[in-house]
């Protein structure tokens, strides 16, 4: 099966610092997922074969990270302010083992894989990002989860004296975001810690960041300094902003619009000013391995 996006990028659009990590390096790295038994003949497979990620620049380049600024450029801009030194995260709530941890200690012993999974913002445009990360679910083993944990609640650094968006008040900070468990668990959600190889940018949530690939990207919530495991649904910034606009699930969907625009379709980033619309996969590609976790839901009931 050969996706229309395959050909929006060629080996040329691939800036000098990406060109390092040759595809092939990158496809071995992708195929790995198979060992897990994620790929068979699932999207992931197609993830591996078919997806050409999009140059370091552009994911660089073009963010949302609220805490600075609105603009699509504002992160770039402003994100060298963030404050990454001596980075902590609280692990707290139903856990064995809570804690105010530094960043690399919470790490320890974990493997870091290489994953290129497409990525879709909620406001229809999209990429394809090489992230090196850390499965979600071995740095929950870590904590401990209790038996009446459903759900884990994130939240992310607030430095009102370097981030613009938070003196401006643009949106209620922390940024906070969730999961139920067991999409938490799941074994294709990630923190990310790196792009390309290289440690990840600030503007795209340095040091550390969730990425879970078959929801908007919303819900990938950027510079992670809390993570709770808890029993009932935690609140979501976006919910909380527009609650008729962005759901918990929040999962990919072309069948459901978003009540200002549809999401059927999307734009990738660097394809360039002609280039078409591409079609928005359900569950961004990922139907076979997610699907199973809303057995019986309404998604237009649960958006
Ligand atoms: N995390 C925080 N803390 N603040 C934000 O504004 N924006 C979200 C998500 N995580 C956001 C955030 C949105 S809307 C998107 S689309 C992605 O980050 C963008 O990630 P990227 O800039 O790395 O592409």
């Amino acid at each position: 099966m050969a996706f229309r996006w395959t050909n929006t990028l060629t080996a040329a659009d691939v800036t000098p610092k990406a060109a390092y990590l040759n595809r092939r390096q990158i496809l071995a790295a992708s195929v790995g997922l198979g060992a897990i038994g994620l790929t068979g003949t699932g999207a992931a497979a197609q993830t591996a074969e078919e997806l050409e990620p999009n140059t370091l620049e552009e994911i660089t380049s073009y963010n949302n990270f609220y805490e600075f600024g609105t603009g699509k450029e504002d992160p770039k801009r402003n994100a060298h302010m963030l404050d990454t030194t001596d980075w902590k995260i609280t692990v707290d709530g139903m856990v064995d083992n809570p804690g105010e941890y530094a960043l690399a200690d919470l790490l320890e012993g974990l493997t870091v894989e290489d994953r290129i999974y497409r990525f879709r913002c909620v406001e229809a445009w999209s990429m394809v990002i090489p992230w090196n990360g850390i499965e979600f679910a071995d740095i929950l083993e870590k904590a401990g989860v209790q038996e009446t944990a459903k759900y884990v609640a994130f939240e992310t650094a607030v430095q009102p004296e370097n981030m613009i968006g938070v003196q401006r008040g643009v949106l209620d900070f922390p940024y906070v975001e969730g999961l139920r468990l067991d999409e938490a668990m799941h074994p294709l959600t990630i923190m990310a810690t790196g792009i390309y190889g290289e440690p990840i940018a600030n503007q795209n949530g340095a040091p550390i960041r969730l990425v879970v690939p078959w929801k908007y990207g919303f819900k990938s919530i950027k510079s992670i300094v809390r993570i709770t495991l808890t029993d009932v649904e935690p609140p979501t910034s976006w919910n909380k902003s527009q609650p008729s606009e962005y759901g918990f699930y929040s999962n990919v969907n072309p069948e459901v619009s978003h009540p200002r625009w549809s999401q059927a379709s999307e734009r990738r980033i660097g394809g360039g000013l002609f280039a078409p619309r591409i079609d928005t996969l359900k569950f961004n590609g990922y139907e076979e391995e997610v699907a199973s976790l809303y057995d019986g839901m309404d998604l237009s009931v649960f958006f």
